[in-house]
């Protein structure tokens, strides 16, 4: 547990990549009280200066006495690194909080978002995981309807950007885009196919049920965070040439009616959560306008006319942010309201 202070030191690991430079940057948004910030990637970093209120903080390399006198390590430095540091670093004392997949369904790890389950933030035992990006924005959306409603069942179909697979990935399309347009050849590094004006039916590694484990982890993680297995939910993930915010196309059966008026409402009353519905005007969420935002944007909400008690839903979130930095600062704003 954190002792209550007015201020803490706080570590970014993974701090040079997509979602550490965010985790720098929500945390100077957000004014989180911090004393001193350490930031660690790779060796291969190690020299660098990063800003964090204007001044310079230099990138180290990590250690096994990094952690000493550090209160909150948020990590983004990918599973293989959770699973050796974020150990080290609750043994030494720090709360860590994992983006990585590392310990996300470990029964005795909370997998947590503040909107849905601060609770289990109660019983953690120095690791807490920040659920995966395209789940985070999903299950903002549906804990407030399955409070109103019990959801029986949730049909979705992802829409990714790229940065969800971190800066590499921005670089190749970016880089594939300006080849294409020049006539150039190009190159495939991150992605086993051409991303630029394409799509891809593919997050992660496939696994022997035909998903994806990016699939299996929207199944997975929405049961564990909201408390309930008896939901069920089925996946298609699938990477577009976006370079940030995620889309999903929601059909969601529940056991009691609900108008898309009464969804609406629900919704718009419900905490990081924008309704973003009036198509006769042409408004609906767009990732190239919800980058950068910190909610989950809502809209062509509608009944799905095929079933008894469906809903259908388009929802945006900006994965760096809400599905990443946003999501594991507020957990640490959290535990230092819950500190004593
Ligand atoms: N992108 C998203 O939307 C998103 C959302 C939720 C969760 N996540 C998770 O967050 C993690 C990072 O993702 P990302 O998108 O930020 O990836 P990224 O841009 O590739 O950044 C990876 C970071 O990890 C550091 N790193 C690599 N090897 C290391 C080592 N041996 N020791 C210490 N640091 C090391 C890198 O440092 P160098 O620069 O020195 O190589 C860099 O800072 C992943 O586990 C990912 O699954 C990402």
């Amino acid at each position: 547990m954190i002792k209550k202070k007015n201020s803490y030191v706080v570590a970014v690991v993974g701090a040079t990549g997509a979602v550490g430079n965010e985790m720098i940057s929500t945390l100077e948004q957000r004014n989180f009280p911090v004393e001193k910030i350490r930031l660690f990637a790779s060796e291969r970093s190690e020299g660098k200066d990063l800003e964090f209120h204007g001044n310079q903080i230099p990138v180290e390399a990590l250690k096994e006495d990094s952690f000493k006198g550090i209160d909150i390590a948020l990590f983004s430095a990918g599973a293989e690194r959770s699973k050796i540091w974020a150990p080290v670093a609750a043994k030494s004392g720090c709360v860590v909080v994992d983006n990585s997949s590392q310990w996300r369904m470990d029964p005795e790890v909370p997998l947590v978002v503040p909107e849905v389950n601060t609770h289990d933030l109660k019983w953690h035992k120095g690791i807490i995981a920040n659920p995966n990006c395209s789940t985070i924005q999903m299950v903002v959306v549906l804990k407030p309807i399955h409070d109103a409603a019990k959801i029986k069942r949730v049909v979705v179909t992802t829409f990714q950007s790229v940065s969800g697979t971190g800066k590499k990935a921005m670089d190749e399309l970016l880089q594939q885009t300006t080849d294409i347009l020049n006539f150039r050849e190009i190159k495939c590094n991150v992605y086993p196919h051409q991303i630029a004006f394409n799509v891809l039916p593919h997050i992660d590694k496939f696994l022997e049920n035909g998903y994806t484990k990016e699939e299996m982890k929207m199944v997975n993680e929405t049961q564990k965070i909201i408390g309930d297995y008896s939901i069920r939910v089925t996946a298609t993930t699938v990477r577009v040439p976006v370079f940030r915010c995620h889309s999903e196309s929601l059909n969601i059966e529940t056991e009691k009616k609900m108008t898309p008026d009464e969804v609406r409402a629900i919704l718009a009353g419900a905490p990081g959560i924008i309704v973003f519905d009036a198509p006769d005007k042409n408004v609906y969420p767009l990732p190239v306008e919800i980058a950068g935002k910190d909610d989950t944007y809502v809209g062509r909400i509608r009944e799905d006319e095929s079933i008894e008690n469906g809903i259908n839903m388009w929802i945006v979130a900006d994965n760096l942010r809400k599905g990443a930095a946003l999501n594991a600062v507020q957990i640490a704003e959290k535990l230092i309201e819950m500190a004593d």
